[in-house]
């Protein structure tokens, strides 16, 4: 079978001794007008310029056939989102991989950052729904983009579905001599007129970067709230704990009342979604002059129905709806999610636990001076059932 080389370049370089020996041996050199033109003119015999993956592909295997050394060239790693998996379909083991860093790779080296813990995800020449999920649901993606979605229509598409806060940088004509790196955010990047052919990194913000200490189950008093309508600090802070609180992905807070808990789950983590669901309008509308800055989306409206177009949620909480509600958060839970709940009552927290798993109770009695000698006495507050699950 006839040898055919796929070389990976970067900046118009290759990788290494045997990439620059496939070129420099090639009878004939394949591939898009920016990668033959990168090339130095004692680079292999005939060019062919063609664009396009099976075209190139197809003329390469061809002329391969005929007899010729044949050598294809792409960006970065041939078998990241490139021609390799293609090529290794169609001709085997009568292809040799010659990779060069990925684009990817040297995104993530310019913004002095490691990215063993990120996503990547290919919006070149594809829809971008799947890169549209990934970059609301992780902390730390990369975008592969093209002519059909350059970077600046998904910014666009990002902001209409409620825009996650995320630091963006848009990385082009890496290794190139007009490489440039945008940083911004989402807002920005949407108002951009980017080079299609970039890598889009999108990075949850750190609490500390946001300004923010960890700081969970605050003070009732520094919510608005109906008398007594606010989920109280110490059983706030179980609650939060038992939902666990990700860096990234969407939060419901349904039956939010005065949005105590949606508020400090989006301090907690800014690169969370959280969408904070209120029924009654003077709740609501105390709940948006409590969520200020936090970065929470108050939604008014009445649960289960009020649900329907958020996005499917990793964490839930329900604090108000009873099990009709808790049934319908279940229903919508992404796969590894979790919901816990609150309630007063013990038929209810018993029906909530079949369904969740787990189950305690948080009887908190608050330390109170009885005079300015005599010690201190206990305030007993009413039990409260927080329930919560499934385990994964
Ligand atoms: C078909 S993918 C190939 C990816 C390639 N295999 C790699 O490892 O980088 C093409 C996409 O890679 C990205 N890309 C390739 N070279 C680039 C460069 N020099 N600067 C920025 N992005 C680049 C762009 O997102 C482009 O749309």
């Amino acid at each position: 079978v006839p040898e055919l080389s796929i070389v990976g370049l970067i900046g118009g370089e290759c990788f290494g001794a045997a990439a620059a020996a496939a070129l420099q041996e090639a009878d004939v050199v394949i591939g898009a007008s920016r990668h033959l033109a990168a090339l130095g003119p004692d680079v292999g015999g005939e060019r062919v310029e063609l664009g396009g993956a099976a075209d190139a592909l197809h003329a390469a295997a061809q002329r391969a056939g005929d007899g010729a050394r044949v050598c294809l060239v792409v960006s970065g790693d041939p078998g990241f989102f490139g021609l390799a998996r293609l090529a290794a379909a169609r001709l085997g083991s009568a292809v040799r991989v010659h990779p060069a860093p990925s684009s990817v790779s040297v995104a993530f080296a310019r913004l002095s950052c490691a990215w063993d813990d990120a996503v990547v995800v290919s919006a070149h020449g594809r829809p971008m729904g799947h890169a549209l999920e990934a970059v609301c649901v992780h902390s730390k993606v990369a975008v592969l983009t093209g002519p059909d979605q350059p970077p600046e229509a998904l910014g666009r598409a990002l902001l209409a579905e409620g825009g996650p806060p995320r630091r963006v940088a848009v990385c082009s004509q890496l290794g190139e001599a007009g490489e440039t790196v945008w940083l911004g955010d989402i807002a920005g990047l949407s108002q951009g007129a980017f080079d299609p052919l970039s890598v889009v990194v999108f990075q949850a913000p750190e609490p500390a970067q946001a300004g923010m200490g960890i700081t969970w189950g605050r003070p009732e008093s520094e919510f608005q709230h109906r008398r007594g309508m606010v989920t109280k600090a110490e059983v706030r802070a179980v609650a939060l704990g038992k939902l666990g609180i990700p860096a990234a992905g969407v939060l419901w807070d349904v039956g939010a009342g005065s949005g105590s808990l949606a508020i400090e789950a989006a301090r907690l983590a800014p690169g969370l979604r959280v969408f904070a669901v209120e029924s009654d309008p003077l709740d609501a509308a105390r709940l948006r002059s409590n969520v200020g800055d936090a970065g929470v989306t108050v939604v008014e409206g009445r649960a289960p129905e009020a649900l329907r177009n958020l996005p499917d949620p990793d964490r839930a909480f329900v604090g108000g709806g009873g099990l009709t509600v808790l049934d319908a958060a279940l229903a919508r839970l992404r796969p590894g999610g979790r919901v816990a709940a609150t309630y007063a009552s013990l038929q209810r927290a018993a029906g909530a636990a079949e369904r969740l798993g787990h189950l305690v109770q948080v009887a908190v009695s608050r330390g109170a001076r009885v005079g300015p000698d005599s010690g201190w006495r206990l305030n007993a507050e009413n039990p409260v059932f927080v329930c919560w699950g499934p385990d994964e």
